[in-house]
């Protein structure tokens, strides 16, 4: 049986693919150091597979007690989350960023090379590509260019993972996620923002839920069919879903500690759809039931008019194709912020 050390893996989607990597009869090893996500979810995992995963509250920076993970668990692959993921908070603690997200992976990367693991599955992100000045759909070629430090440090990072193929023969395969949303089908598991939520579909349940009066619409006239962004959203059970099917891809390549071989692939996840805001309210309400109030406001800086993937490599290259629904995605997401 394959050992899979899975990092920062108590959040929102690494709590996801915990469920799926352990049902699918892998040994899960979870590092997490709390910093951004509650314990409380691993016995939710727990309740949700047949064999439970273990658990090491570490922080990936500090070598000396992940090596011990390395000593403990004879690891055949890394499924790596990058850690800190909210764009305007990256805007202004840059530094916090470059130290959790970059300085963390050169650790646990320093450490997989001496302990001989070369497998690993990256997440980063759509936001790499130059949405500003490209249209969508993108493809994995499309121009690169990052507007902010939670990108610059996805980029960082894949630009280090492709010398480390090139010269240490790591084999990766660096997941661009679009934008996820919703939660899993039991309502056990799900996005529980502890502050204020920066993204669309938390904070439209934050309006429902009445923390708040309306939802603000970050605008009006973009160059969109109603004037408002749109953004390619996936269910998550869809992602993680996805992450197994490149964990399985890689391990075709092989998982022995001798095979030199080094690979670096860049795939999309998302449906190849996009949504607008006014659609998404509209979807809400329909799934929901309830009105939702909202206030058309000021543009959110940075915000890019279209982005939605071509997701057609993940189909060839993984054999994934997202199944679930917007709808689904927004219903199982209530379920689940209801049950908090
Ligand atoms: C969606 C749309 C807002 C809140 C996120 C992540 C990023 C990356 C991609 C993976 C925008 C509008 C939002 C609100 C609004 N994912 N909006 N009122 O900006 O695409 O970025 O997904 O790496 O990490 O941050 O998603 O959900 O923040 O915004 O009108 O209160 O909703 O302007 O057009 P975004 P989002």
């Amino acid at each position: 049986m394959q050992t899979i050390l899975i990092t920062w893996w108590l959040g929102y989607i690494g709590s996801h693919a915990a469920v799926v990597f352990a049902n699918a009869g892998y040994d899960v090893v979870i590092v997490d150091n709390l910093s951004n996500s509650e314990i409380g979810v691993l016995e939710k995992i727990n309740e949700l597979v047949a064999k439970p995963v273990s658990f090491y509250k570490c922080d990936l920076r500090d070598k000396i007690e992940l090596s011990k993970i390395f000593e403990t668990h004879s690891i055949d692959a890394v499924i790596h989350f990058a850690g800190f993921k909210a764009v305007g908070e990256s805007c202004e603690k840059p530094f916090l960023y470059y130290d959790n997200n970059v300085l963390g992976s050169i650790v646990l990367y320093e450490l997989m090379v001496h302990y001989g693991v070369k497998n690993l599955v990256f997440s980063s992100s759509c936001v790499v590509y130059d949405s500003m000045h490209v249209d969508p759909p993108y493809t994995e070629s499309t121009p690169l260019k990052t507007i902010n430090p939670y990108a610059s440090t996805k980029l960082m990072i894949e630009i280090m993972l492709q010398d480390l193929t090139m010269h240490l023969g790591f084999r990766v395969i660096a997941l661009r996620y679009f934008n996820p949303i919703g939660a899993h089908p039991s309502g056990k598991i799900g996005e529980s923002p502890r502050w204020v939520p920066g993204n669309l579909l938390p904070y439209i349940y934050w309006v429902l839920l009445g923390k708040y009066t309306y939802l603000s619409v970050r605008w009006n006239d973009y160059a969109t069919p109603d004037g408002t962004c749109i953004r390619d959203y996936l269910h998550v059970m869809d992602l993680a879903e996805a992450h197994l099917c490149a964990f399985q891809s890689l391990k075709s390549l092989g998982t022995e500690k001798s095979n030199n071989a080094g690979s670096f692939d860049v795939i999309n996840l998302g449906t190849g759809r996009g949504t607008s805001v006014m659609e998404m309210i509209q979807l809400t309400e329909k799934v929901t039931w309830k009105k939702l109030p909202y206030q058309i406001c000021p543009r959110r800086p940075g915000d890019a008019t279209s982005v939605y993937a071509n997701p057609d490599k993940a189909t060839t290259a993984l054999w994934w194709k997202s199944t679930r629904s917007v709808e689904d995605a927004i219903r199982d997401g209530w379920n689940f912020i209801q049950s908090l």
